[in-house]
């Protein structure tokens, strides 16, 4: 049977400043989608981390349907008739467009959804992360799905043997190409590596994959809200789906690519690199400077139209030592304050407002010869680059 599952998220208003969410919004959000959703979807899950409301949903209308999409954008609309009721900062954020218009892409909310043919068993992870940009899962998706020293099953598994597809998207650009792991891994790693532009959309098994031939496995959500909105509106917090187990990376596997608490760039007005930690959903607040960027993991088997679970991945003892490394590598970055490294290259940063600043002293600048002796023209620091 024709199977879709479609996760959207989005930050509709926060409490008290892109912290953490307000439950009367996350109830207004279910209600709609509970309401209204019979007869569109067959099932859902409403979640959140930080200030992002995340929508999970499985249906039979395939990719890109609008009634999916519009379901979801009622409800983030819903909620942010509470939120603004609540007087919540950002109330409606990600809302960038008035009406909708038959897609949810390109609207603001974030968009990660697959086609399957469910499997007899069919367990996959939704990962949700805030304060931070899509190019962040592009490491922990390289190592689950080609990276043998995270994944075993790479070399074990004669099912995984083969390697994987990855459909890579210049979100600059707006190109794609699909490369093949383990043939074209360090073309693909030669591109990954720079996470603001080039990010992983999808990964597909091999067509001679014995379970699950080119089969789409992972998605996630590559909507990037600076370019849509044509200024800083909030970051372009990320999720994506990954499926698991018979001949795909196991539960375990998928969840270790998360143990190194490696640099991401968002956090603090999106403008900061910082670690990514792993989180329960109890922990899932952005309290110090913003965050740190955190990542939870919600766990589910699909059966027979229902969703079972889900399972609160990194609620376990197991990923504490992530978590506090993650604690020291923000302990010694924080130290930098607003320089680089810690505070992004100007052209990554996410607030506009940095310009404006050095617009001030646009006219104090003088112009230098090739000796580095003064010429009389004063320029502009927009000239000066
Ligand atoms: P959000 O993208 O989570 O709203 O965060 C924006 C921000 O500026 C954090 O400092
Ligand atoms: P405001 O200037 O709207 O307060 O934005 C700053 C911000 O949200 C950083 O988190
Ligand atoms: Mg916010
Ligand atoms: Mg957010």
């Amino acid at each position: 049977m024709k199977t879709t599952i479609t996760h959207i998220k989005a930050d509709i208003g926060s409490l008290p400043g892109h912290t953490t969410v307000h439950e009367d919004v996350v109830a207004a959000v279910k209600k709609h989608v509970k309401e209204q959703g019979e007869g569109i979807i067959w099932d859902h899950h409403i979640s959140y981390i930080g200030d992002d409301i995340q929508i999970t949903m499985v249906h039979g209308n395939g990719i890109n349907a609008s009634e999916v999409h519009k379901l979801a954008w009622d409800a983030f609309k819903s909620g942010t008739d509470i939120a603004k009721k609540l007087g919540l900062y950002g109330a409606g954020q990600d809302l960038l467009k008035d009406s909708f218009s038959g897609n949810i892409k390109g609207m603001g909310p974030g968009i990660a959804e697959m086609d399957i043919t469910p499997r007899k068993s069919e367990p996959f992870i939704v990962f949700m992360m805030d304060k931070t940009e899509p190019g962040a899962f592009n490491y922990p998706i390289f190592r689950m799905f080609a990276d043998p020293f995270n994944t075993p099953g790479l070399v074990i598994d004669q099912n995984m043997h083969a390697g994987f597809k990855f459909e890579i998207w210049d979100i600059v650009k707006a190109k794609s190409i699909v490369l093949e792991a383990p043939e074209e891994m360090y073309d693909i790693i030669s591109l990954i590596g720079t996470k603001g532009r080039y990010v992983i959309k999808r990964v597909y098994t091999r067509d001679d994959h014995e379970k699950l031939p080119g089969e789409n496995v992972a998605v996630i959500t590559t909507d990037k809200l600076s370019f849509i909105a044509g200024e800083y509106v909030g970051k372009d917090d990320p999720a994506g789906i990954v499926r698991i187990q018979s001949g795909l990376p196991a539960s375990g596997e998928v969840m270790e690519a998360f143990t190194h608490p490696y640099l991401v760039s968002g956090w603090m007005r999106g403008s900061f690199n910082g670690p990514l930690m792993p989180v329960g959903l109890k922990n899932s607040k952005m309290s110090r400077f913003d965050g740190p960027p955190k990542v939870a993991g919600l766990g589910f088997v699909y059966k027979d139209k229902k969703l079972n679970g889900p399972v609160d991945m990194f609620d376990d003892p197991a990923f504490d030592n992530a978590r506090q490394k993650a604690n020291d590598v923000a302990d010694y970055i924080r130290r930098m304050g607003p320089f680089e490294p810690h505070r992004l290259p100007e052209e990554d940063m996410e607030y506009t407002t940095l310009p404006k600043v050095l617009e001030k002293l646009s006219g104090r600048f003088t112009e230098l010869d090739e000796t580095g002796k003064t010429k009389s023209k004063k320029v502009s620091t927009m000239d000066v680059d």
